[in-house]
């Protein structure tokens, strides 16, 4: 889960980082009140998911609260990159003399932790790291070593950070991988970290993702997801327990196991390709495949306007086939009880164990919308052409 900046901000007060005084705001009134409080001149920062808000016209200084209302005016409602502004952070201004970057994150590819440092910063790292790929450094964090006051001299070192700031970064280089590993995170990462003309070190921007497996870990992290930015279809299929994914197709696809409705999506994108028709969702019930699961996911995926047909792709290994054929044909019983009209065709696909019984529980039950074909690529074929006939 990425988190907005103020939040991120937030994270690096409670763990000691320093950074500036600051407040959210949904209204300009609410922003020049903030300002008001702080008493001094404010930057008002666009919260939005997503980098370069700075470029995007995203974030404005104020010199007055009156200027901080005028900004907010400004900035609220401004669409960056596809993502409206609902909020705006604002905070207490920094005299800058200097923009530096530093980050952790988890490499996945190397399998490591890394931190990367460099004293170009302000500007996007990927850029820096293209022109200038010296001024970058890269050093895998051990997990169980982490980063020690050692470590974190050599990194500032080896970044050639300012002699009379080094303590100062240390420090930060040691805190922050503290809040990077109490908070579960997956990226923390401060762009610019700045030196102010005074000589003093200040986070001035907060990027954090928090690992969504550690959450147990953490009942504090619910609070901090954005319950209106999540599709409303995947917030329905969460309350319903299911894995499921929004996508811009036209073909729902439910399948057991996450592999098996993994390589449905590339079955079916490959052939809807000619016909312009995709797979509209990730679905996977799981190994159960109750009839009640069945019916819960078919109620999701065929709730969503943009499916033309459902794609219900079965393995059976644990579940036997003839078990989900009976679960189809209850959850389109249970759906016709909760008064949802099916109208959309299904194209069924089983196979594994007891494949012939449910095959056989399928073709007896004889439901006009269900069509049942036995291989995965005829099956996807089908439900392309289906979904390419409803356009
Ligand atoms: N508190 C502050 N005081 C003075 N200047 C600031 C302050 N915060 C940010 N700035 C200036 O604004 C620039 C952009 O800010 P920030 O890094 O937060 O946004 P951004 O980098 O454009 O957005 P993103 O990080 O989403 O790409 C900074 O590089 C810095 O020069
Ligand atoms: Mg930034």
């Amino acid at each position: 889960m990425d988190l907005y900046e103020y939040q991120g901000r937030d994270v690096f007060e409670k763990h000691g980082l320093p950074v500036l005084g600051g407040g959210v705001a949904a209204t300009p009134e609410e922003a020049r009140a903030i300002a008001e409080r702080l008493g001094t001149s404010v930057v008002v920062k666009a919260q939005v998911k997503v980098g370069g808000r700075g470029k995007a016209g995203g974030v404005k200084l104020a010199a007055t609260p009156a200027e901080a209302y005028d900004r907010a005016t400004d900035i609220l409602g401004m669409d960056i990159k596809g993502h409206t502004v609902h909020n705006v952070m604002l905070a207490e201004t920094a005299d800058i003399a200097e923009e530096y970057y530093f980050s952790y994150l988890l490499d996945r590819a190397n399998r490591t932790f890394l931190c990367i440092a460099s004293v170009a910063g302000g500007m996007e790292i990927e850029q820096v790291a293209h022109e200038a790929p010296e001024k970058v450094v890269k050093r895998p964090i051990d997990a169980t070593v982490g980063v020690t006051p050692e470590i974190a001299r050599e990194i500032v070192a080896q970044a050639q950070f300012p002699a009379e700031i080094a303590d100062q970064v240390e420090q930060i280089a040691v805190d922050l991988w503290k809040t990077f590993v109490a908070e579960d995170a997956t990226l923390v990462e401060v762009n610019p970290l700045a030196k102010t003309t005074g000589g003093k070190v200040l986070c001035l921007d907060a990027k954090v993702t928090l690992d969504e497996n550690a959450g147990f870990r953490h009942p504090d992290h619910e609070a901090l997801e954005d319950k209106s930015a999540v599709d409303p279809l995947e917030q329905a299929a969460k309350a319903k327990d299911l894995n499921y994914v929004k996508l811009d197709g036209e073909v729902g696809i439910i399948g057991n196991g996450a592999g098996l409705v993994m390589s449905t999506l590339d079955v079916v994108a490959y052939a809807g390709a000619d016909k312009n028709v995709k797979p509209a969702n990730f679905l996977d019930i799981g190994g159960g495949a109750s009839a009640e699961v069945m019916a819960n996911g078919l109620e999701i995926v065929l709730s969503d306007p943009a499916v033309r047909s459902v794609f219900v792709n079965v393995f059976g290994g644990i579940t036997a086939c003839d078990a989900v054929a009976n679960g189809i044909i209850s959850a389109l019983e249970l759906l016709k009880q909760r008064g949802e009209a099916v109208t959309k065709p299904l194209v069924v696909r089983l196979d594994g164990n007891n494949a012939e019984e449910g095959r056989r529980i399928l073709d007896e039950a004889n439901h006009p919308l269900i069509q049942r074909v036995d291989t995965m690529d005829g099956a996807a074929q089908r439900a392309a052409d289906l979904a390419a006939v409803g356009a």
